[in-house]
């Protein structure tokens, strides 16, 4: 349980995140899958992090820390890896899962995959499909496509997939089984989700071809090791970005956060009901563009959110939806039905919270209309279990009366472990 109280001054600073969660993941994956020495520095320390670095330790890759946070990891290729002696546990971790299953696909043993009870309701079948028709074997709990999942890989044929939903999770695991297959594998996306996998690709040495919504590669690709800096995480920016834009008279500057336009919808979003944030001294950081956040706030306006801007904008939705809920008018959110396969039923978890603070919400399959108020009332609220909705609420609580107390907030740990130490 923690409680926040409202925040009676506007906020005023210069602060850090953690590093990206989705990078860091592919940075262990791609460096314990590569030929030699990578150094990973400014990974998040988050939860899910640790889940896929213990994962490879598991699978026998040495990965050691030896500087602070900085992370060796002595790769030796795909065929480096051996059986794991247990069950491999990726806690909350979906992008554990799923890219991990990319992974073992094309690795000559069986392992069991599995996690907490949020991962176990999370669906695994949108990795099941495109990995058999590749040609290995994966079997979900009592046959349905919930973890575990019993993966027995082996020689793997490049495929064309067409992906039914916009996931970079999907994509990055057909990617990683991909680089072990024979021939060449294209995915079609209906939308472009986050690029990192992509990229990593190429910054490991490999090759990927990229053609709109199609990404392509040829199997049997060797990957060298590479230093990797991980870019502050936009995703947990985006809270602070969010209680700076919507406390009047606020000005927060986030230092060298993310800005992949992947995963940008944020800003877009933000700017469009009227926020003023400016990116400062943008650059490159191992293929990634960089830059700080600068966040003035004032009174925000409700807008419309439509279908186009979810694989930019995934995780950002809960926080949005407090800045909606303290904008002017109405926020209408759409083509989000995908929230409802989080870490928690996001829709769900948003509408309550929203509703005990005392917003108008209405609820729909596939998304959320706010109407916004001048602040909100205090109480107690449920996380769900989920990091976002917990570092959500607390956000929402720096805008109420009386604050907010939230349940199992240490959840937060998942992505990012300091979040209280910033807020209090
Ligand atoms: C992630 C992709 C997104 C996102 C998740 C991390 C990744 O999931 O919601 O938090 O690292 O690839 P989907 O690609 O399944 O939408």
């Amino acid at each position: 349980m923690k409680r926040v109280l409202q925040s009676k001054k506007p906020l005023r600073g210069d602060i850090s995140v953690p590093g990206d969660k989705s990078i860091g993941h592919r940075a262990v994956i791609f460096g314990s899958m590569a030929h030699g020495l990578s150094r990973i520095s400014n990974l998040s320390g988050g939860e899910d992090n640790l889940r896929t670095v213990q994962a490879f330790k598991d699978l026998g890759v040495k990965i050691s820390t030896e500087e602070g946070e900085t992370l060796y990891i002595e790769g030796k290729g795909w065929e480096g890896l051996t059986a794991p002696k247990n069950i491999i546990d990726c806690g909350n971790s979906g992008t554990t899962m799923r890219l991990l299953s990319g992974v073992l696909a094309g690795r000559p043993f069986t392992t069991i995959l599995d996690g907490d009870q949020s991962l176990r309701r999370r669906p695994m079948q949108r990795v099941i499909d495109p990995l058999s028709r590749m040609g290995a074997n994966l079997v979900g709990r009592d046959g349905t496509g919930l973890a575990p999942l019993e993966i027995s890989g082996g020689r793997l044929k490049g495929i064309e997939y067409s992906m039914p939903i916009a996931s970079a999770q999907v994509k990055s695991a057909i990617l990683l089984a991909g680089l072990q297959a024979e021939g060449v594998t294209i995915i079609e996306e209906p939308q472009n989700s986050r690029n990192h996998s992509e990229l990593m690709i190429k910054g490991f040495g490999g090759e990927v071809g990229l053609d709109g919504r199609h990404v392509s590669v040829q199997g049997g690709q060797t990957l060298h090791g590479k230093d990797v800096r991980i870019p502050g995480d936009i995703s947990s920016a985006a809270f602070f970005l969010v209680a700076a834009a919507v406390i009047p008279g606020s000005q927060v500057v986030v230092r060298r956060v993310g800005v992949n336009p992947t995963r940008d919808g944020v800003i877009e979003i933000l700017r469009r009901m009227g926020a003023e944030i400016e990116l400062v001294g943008a650059t490159m950081e191992t293929g990634e563009p960089v830059a700080d956040l600068k966040v003035t706030g004032r009174r925000l306006k409700g807008v419309e959110i439509g279908s186009e801007l979810v694989a930019r904008t995934i995780d950002e939705y809960p926080i949005l939806a407090i800045a909606a809920a303290l904008a002017d008018g109405v926020t209408v959110i759409s083509g989000v039905k995908e929230l409802r396969f989080k870490e928690s039923d996001r829709i769900l978890a948003i509408t309550e919270g929203l509703r005990s603070l005392g917003v108008e919400v209405e609820e729909r399959e596939d998304g959320l209309t706010i109407r916004g108020r001048e602040t909100l009332q205090g109480n107690k609220v449920r996380s769900f279990s989920d990091h976002r909705i917990a570092m959500s609420l607390a956000i929402a609580g720096l805008c109420a009366e009386g604050g907010v107390e939230i349940d199992d907030a240490q959840c937060v740990a998942i992505s990012f472990p300091t979040f209280f130490d910033l807020v209090d």
